[in-house]
């Protein structure tokens, strides 16, 4: 029996049944390849995040390119992503909670892992989970510089936390991760003053840290969003960009410039009356966190709601002569929350299907 790929490959995407999640493997490759070039004489280093993308292919093209490994908000993704063979892992967040933190030690035995503490407790479990395997873990210390979630505030606090983390003798420290990626300010000299002030403090943080004769041999930051003026600032060693490779359309408002790599596809299923279609892609098929999404492959049409399973479009002008049937493809506002609605990429090229991949660590994650 044909596996589902083999029964794909080569079909035109659209003869594709619907909602249906496409990767444009050219758009990706040329994405990944931008985001090289533009690192690849700068002292700052590449460790981009794939949470965004959940594709061990993606990642792989990224470290073949230049990047020193990736980033994983959560366990499981580290964990997927380790069994599908990458073996340098930033977990940029608090690993918390026994069974967690047991199954962090085994991954690191694994493969290279830091995670990152904002607490001594929590770091004094790490220690003694890495203690019962004999094992060091590798840790950074998170820094709030403005987003006001996770981490130590900058300067003394972190200082302080050091200071008792060294007394811990299974845990390696290695350095400090401040993320002031989710700058989304129109305004260019604006985002580019806040982006500076936070690198400011976590940077600063490091030369106190160096004055107490501490070694800091990471100091990461940025997403997409910043990349430009992150990996610019001198003091930090890598940024952990993410959505750039598969892009979207609240990147693209806010003037990242990369191609849209993802698209959903769906079908017209009712033309109630002149100037609306239903289609079949709606709240399980694209998410909305960041706005409704928008059609790229006609025009006059703008997306009106999205119920669970319905896409309402509002038609007007030459949009009107749509049909039931009729196959449109969207852009989604926000890549990170829609990529993991699906099962699997369908890869394209030239409008064929080149092949169909998994996308790993889906759902509510550990
Ligand atoms: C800690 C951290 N680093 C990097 C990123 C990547 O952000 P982006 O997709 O905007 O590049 C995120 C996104 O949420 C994040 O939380």
């Amino acid at each position: 029996m044909k596996t589902v790929a083999e029964n794909l490959i080569g079909r035109h995407k659209s003869e594709l049944m619907t909602p249906c999640l496409l990767l444009d493997i050219e758009a990706v490759d040329k994405n990944i390849n931008k985001m090289a070039a533009f690192f690849s004489s700068l002292e700052c280093k590449l460790r981009p995040h794939a949470k965004s993308h959940k594709l061990p292919l993606i990642a792989q093209k990224q470290i073949e390119a230049g990047a020193i490994g990736i980033t994983c908000a959560k366990l499981q993704d580290a964990e997927a992503f380790i069994n599908a063979g990458i073996d340098n892992v930033l977990i940029a967040n608090e690993i918390v909670g026994s069974e967690k933190i047991r199954k962090l030690i085994d991954l690191s035995g694994r493969a290279n892992i830091i995670v990152c503490v904002d607490s001594f407790d929590n770091t004094c479990e790490l220690s003694l989970a890495a203690e019962e395997k004999g094992q060091k873990l590798d840790i950074l210390i998170e820094v709030d510089t403005g987003l006001n979630r996770c981490g130590v505030a900058p300067g003394k606090p972190v200082l302080n936390l050091l200071q008792k983390i060294m007394e811990l003798n299974r845990i390696n420290f290695r350095g400090l991760m401040g993320y002031e990626g989710g700058l989304f300010i129109m305004a260019e000299d604006e985002k580019i003053k806040v982006c500076r002030q936070r690198n400011r403090a976590l940077v600063k943080t490091k030369e106190l840290l160096q004055d107490k004769g501490f070694t800091v041999e990471i100091v990461s930051a940025g997403g997409a969003n910043t990349y430009n003026i992150t990996g610019l600032c001198p003091g930090i060693t890598e940024i952990q960009p993410g959505s750039y490779v598969t892009m979207d359309d609240w990147n693209k408002k806010y003037g990242l410039d990369f191609e849209q790599a993802i698209t959903i596809l769906t079908t017209v299923i009712s033309r109630p009356v002149e100037d609306r279609a239903v289609t079949d892609a709606g709240l399980k098929a694209i998410s909305t966190d960041h706005g409704l999404p928008r059609i790229i492959n006609r025009k006059g049409i703008t997306v009106q709601a999205l119920n669970e399973e319905h896409g309402k479009l509002t038609l007007s002008g030459q949009a009107c002569e749509l049909a039931a049937g009729d196959k449109l493809e969207i852009a989604p506002t926000h890549g990170c929350t829609t990529i993991p609605l699906y099962d699997k990429y369908i890869a394209i090229k030239d409008s064929h299907v080149v092949d169909v991949l998994d996308i790993i660590s889906r759902g509510a994650v550990y």
